[in-house]
Formats: structure tokens, C-alpha cells, sequence
């Protein structure tokens, strides 16, 4: 991975597809993490509500599609890597082939949907990437009708605390301003939890905090694989206990259910036909696309759009 400079003024764009990087190998031996993100998820996606039509921003190869795509009308998967979009694709060819699931790509900061396209939706593990949080949750929130599930990385943890005390950082943990660490490539962003939630309010959104994932994060990697065998149990009962107990403080990760407040009907006349690309705008100017077999073209702007194997290409 490193990071691409973004075609606009967007500032820069990590890159999932630098160097042949596949992101699904990074699951291999991780089942901590995903046991842990799985019990908060199956816990947390259904208390977003009724959706018929659910957004996954940065969704990657499909990861978490299990939790949204048997009960979604439509579902559109948006990420900026071409190879993890193959990859749902693959993952995925039934729903890929018959429109039920969309396969996007661009960026998160320029979202080529309507407003209120999509009636739920979830971001998971991408807060961290994004250098500009407040203009790309203003502009994913702007997508999203009633409501969704933010997963965010916050730098204030029991651990982070520790360690800023230690280093006499406690200061710049605590304050309001997102930490930011990782080489000028690659930069990684960890945030005050109330700033986050601040901006949600400001752009519209009720929030609650839902769980604390991963409080034992890489746990398995630091002792030996006997140990691990017989530690699982107990630290999968640790974070059982403390994906609630541990709300706001204690992991890494921090899921927040957010609403929009007052709620608001969906502009679109439910049809079944519909396909996901009926919702869909021009990323620099709104205007309407027009849609032939291999490019969507902006009529206003006259701005073209491939269509790239599985998914349309908005980068
Ligand atoms: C760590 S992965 C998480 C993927 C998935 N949500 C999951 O939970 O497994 C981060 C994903 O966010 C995507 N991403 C990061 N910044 C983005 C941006 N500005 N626009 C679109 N996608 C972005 C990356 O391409 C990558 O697929």
C-alpha cells in the first residue's frame, strides 16, 4: 500500500493496489480480530434498522458483505482499490451479475450517488485513511438516508493513554486533534471520539456508542502458538465482557450507531426493477449520467466514466 494523489483537490488516497498488495491476505491468522469484529457486527448491523438499499463505504473485497446482502433490495460495495472491487467480484458473482450487488469505485471524499441514495450503511476500518474526516463523513453521510455504523479508530484506548503518559504525549492523546502517525506514504489517522461524534451531530446524526472491538488487538502474535491455543478461550471471553463495558475507552475500535435526526422519507418510489445505477451522480457536479454498456456520461459536465470488468470506475 501507499498513498496516490487524488485526482482533485481531495488531498491523498491511500492505495490498496500499490505493489501488488492484496488486502485479503491480511486476514490470514487473524482470528482474534475477526471473531471479535463478527460478534460486535452481528450484534450491532441489525440495530441500524429496516434498509432496503445499504451502502458499505471502503467495503473492500466484501469482507462484511454477510451482514447486510441476505436481507438488502440492493447493496453497493465503494472502494478506491480496483483489486479488492475484482475481488468482491469474484466473491460475489451472483449478486454482481444480477445488480443486487454494485460494485463501485472512487473516492470516499466524492461519492458518485444522489443524496439519501441508500437507506443504511456501514464503514469499517477506513476511518483511519482518510486525512480530510469531517469532508468525507459529511460527504458518506450525505448518501445515507437513515442510518449507519462508523467504526472509529480512536487514539484515547486504555493502551494509547498508557503510552502517551509514558512519553509525556498525554496532552496531544486527549485533545481533539487526530493523531497522526506512519511514514509520509502511508499515513494513519486515530481520533478523539467526541470529535468524531461532534462532526456526526453537526452533519446530522444522532450517535450512540455500540461496542469497543478488538480490545486485545495482535494479542496472538505476541505469545507462543501453545500458549495462544489455550489463552482463546479466555480472551475471547475478555472481549465478550468488554465489547460493551469497554465503550468509549478501552480498544482500539469503537463502534457508533449513527441516525439521522429528524428522520426523513426516502425521495425514491420503491420499484423493483430499479437498478443501483438509477441512483447514481456525476462525482464532480451531481448531474445526471447517462449509462451505456461500458461508460456513464455526465450530461452538464460531459465528464466520461469506464466501465472496468465488474465495477464502474469513478477514480
Ligand atoms: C482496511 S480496509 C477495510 C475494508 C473493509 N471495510 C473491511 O472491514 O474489511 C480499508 C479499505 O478502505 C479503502 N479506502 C481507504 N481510503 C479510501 C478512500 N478515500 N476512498 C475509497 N476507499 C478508500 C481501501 O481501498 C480499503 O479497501
Amino acid at each position: 500500500m501507499t498513498q496516490a494523489d487524488s485526482p482533485s483537490t481531495l488531498g491523498t488516497t491511500i492505495d490498496y493496489d500499490a505493489n501488488g498488495y492484496d488486502y485479503q491476505q491480511y486476514w490470514q491468522g487473524r482470528d482474534y480480530e475477526l471473531w471479535a469484529e463478527d460478534r460486535a457486527l452481528r450484534r450491532l448491523v441489525p440495530r441500524l434498522g429496516a434498509y432496503r438499499w445499504f451502502v458499505d463505504l471502503g467495503g473492500a473485497f466484501g469482507r462484511n458483505s454477510g451482514y447486510y446482502l441476505p436481507n438488502a433490495d440492493r447493496a453497493v460495495i465503494l472502494d478506491y482499490s480496483a483489486t479488492n472491487l475484482t475481488n468482491a467480484a469474484r466473491r460475489h458473482p451472483e449478486a454482481v451479475a444480477s445488480g443486487r450487488l454494485g460494485l463501485v469505485r472512487c473516492d470516499l471524499n466524492a461519492i458518485p450517488f444522489a443524496d439519501l441514495a441508500f437507506d443504511s450503511g456501514m464503514v469499517i476500518r477506513v476511518l483511519h485513511h482518510l486525512s480530510d474526516v469531517d469532508g468525507a463523513l459529511a460527504e458518506m453521510g450525505r448518501i445515507v438516508r437513515s442510518s449507519w455504523l462508523v467504526d472509529v479508530p480512536i487514539k484515547h484506548h486504555l493502551l494509547g493513554l498508557v503510552r502517551g503518559a509514558a512519553t509525556g504525549r498525554l496532552r496531544q492523546i486527549r485533545s481533539a486533534e487526530p493523531l497522526i502517525t506512519g511514514a509520509s506514504d502511508e499515513k494513519y489517522f486515530n481520533f478523539q471520539l467526541d470529535a468524531v461524534r461532534d462532526r456526526l451531530t453537526g452533519i446530522g446524526f444522532q450517535t450512540r456508542l455500540g461496542a469497543s472491538a478488538n480490545n486485545f488487538r495482535r494479542w496472538e502474535s505476541r505469545v507462543p502458538d501453545q500458549v495462544a491455543r489455550y489463552a482463546r478461550p479466555l480472551v475471547q471471553g475478555m472481549e465478550a465482557a468488554t465489547q460493551g463495558l469497554g465503550k468509549g475507552w478501552l480498544g482500539p475500535s469503537q463502534l457508533v450507531l449513527a441516525t439521522r435526526v429528524p428522520a426523513v422519507d426516502s425521495p425514491y418510489a420503491p420499484s423493483a426493477d430499479e437498478s443501483f445505477t438509477d441512483r447514481m451522480a456525476c462525482p464532480s457536479c451531481r448531474g445526471a449520467l447517462a449509462f451505456s454498456a461500458d461508460s456513464a456520461t455526465c450530461s452538464p459536465c460531459s465528464r466520461s466514466y469506464p466501465k472496468s470488468g465488474p465495477f464502474w470506475d469513478f477514480v
